[in-house]
């Protein structure tokens, strides 16, 4: 039987990329999303067996369940939790403009959503007692962003909500050690994706202006690089460990 892999929002942008590169590396993934399930995407994928897709939100508690217990039916086992589903806020507003509605969309995705998911995530893996002696029983890797100490002031409930990823990494990490399960922080800088399409001009701008030392836009594949290595296993005597993926974007220059 496979590794298995959840993998939140893993058909679009930065988790599709996250799938391709899990598959590849000999994981079962299942999918949480909120769109109707993308069959040709899925084919397309050519991992017959090892793909599952859930329609759900993860801003939605009741369909964490669904979806972690739909993995164990189908498989068995769970050794990956990757949080990666979130959203900008739909305008970019002013810090003495934006409103609550907006905080509570993007603090429900990007926040509680992944909170309360790793926290039904640990007492599945808790419950199904596979021993963990020499490697780390499970992973869980949360994907925050460069804005979790990066300001923009036009748009401080997605900072907000990636500051709070960051310590909810710090929490877990601590109070899953001794279940055996290690939490990884990756903090992305700018990637091509949907996400970041509606802003292009200003990111191509930046860059040329040099904005980080590798100088370029980064890829969902340099963040799937990154899940995979921290996937691996190899790195069982670290816990909430934070890597950026960057292009060296948050070394401070002077
Ligand atoms: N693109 C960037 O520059 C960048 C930079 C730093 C961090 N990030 C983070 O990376 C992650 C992925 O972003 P992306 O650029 O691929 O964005 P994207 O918009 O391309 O994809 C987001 C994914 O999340 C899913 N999603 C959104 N709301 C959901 C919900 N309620 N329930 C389940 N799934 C939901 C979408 O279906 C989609 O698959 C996000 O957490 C984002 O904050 C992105």
């Amino acid at each position: 039987m496979p590794a298995v892999a959840l993998v939140t929002g893993g058909s679009r942008g930065i988790g599709l990329g996250i799938t391709r590169r899990l598959l590849a590396d000999g994981f079962a993934v299942s999918i949480l999303a909120t769109r109707e399930e993308p069959s040709e995407l899925l084919e397309s994928l050519d991992a017959p067996g090892r793909v599952r897709y859930v329609r759900g939100s993860v801003a939605d508690l009741e369909d964490h369940a669904r979806f972690v217990d739909d993995a164990v039916e189908a498989w068995g086992r769970l050794d990956l939790l990757v949080n990666n589903a979130g959203v900008a806020p739909s305008v970019r507003a002013d810090l003495l403009e934006a409103g609550p509605e907006s905080f509570d969309r993007v603090l429900g995705i990007n926040l509680r959503g992944p909170y309360f998911l790793t926290q039904t995530f640990a007492h599945r893996v808790i419950s199904l007692g596979s021993s963990f002696a020499e490697r780390p029983r499970a992973t869980v890797i949360n994907v925050s962003s460069i804005s979790a100490t990066t300001v923009s002031t036009n748009r401080g409930d997605y900072c907000i909500s990636k500051a709070g990823v960051a310590m909810a990494t710090q929490l877990f990490a601590v109070r899953l050690a001794p279940e055996g399960i290690v939490v990884y922080e990756v903090r992305p800088g700018v990637i091509a994706t949907d996400m970041t399409a509606g802003v292009t001009e200003k990111y191509d701008a930046l860059i040329a202006e040099g904005l980080a030392p590798i100088n370029r836009w980064g890829r969902p594949s340099d963040v799937a690089g990154a899940v995979s290595m921290l996937a691996s296993g190899q790195t069982p005597y670290s816990t909430g460990e934070v890597f950026h993926v960057d292009g060296g974007m948050h070394i401070p220059v002077l």
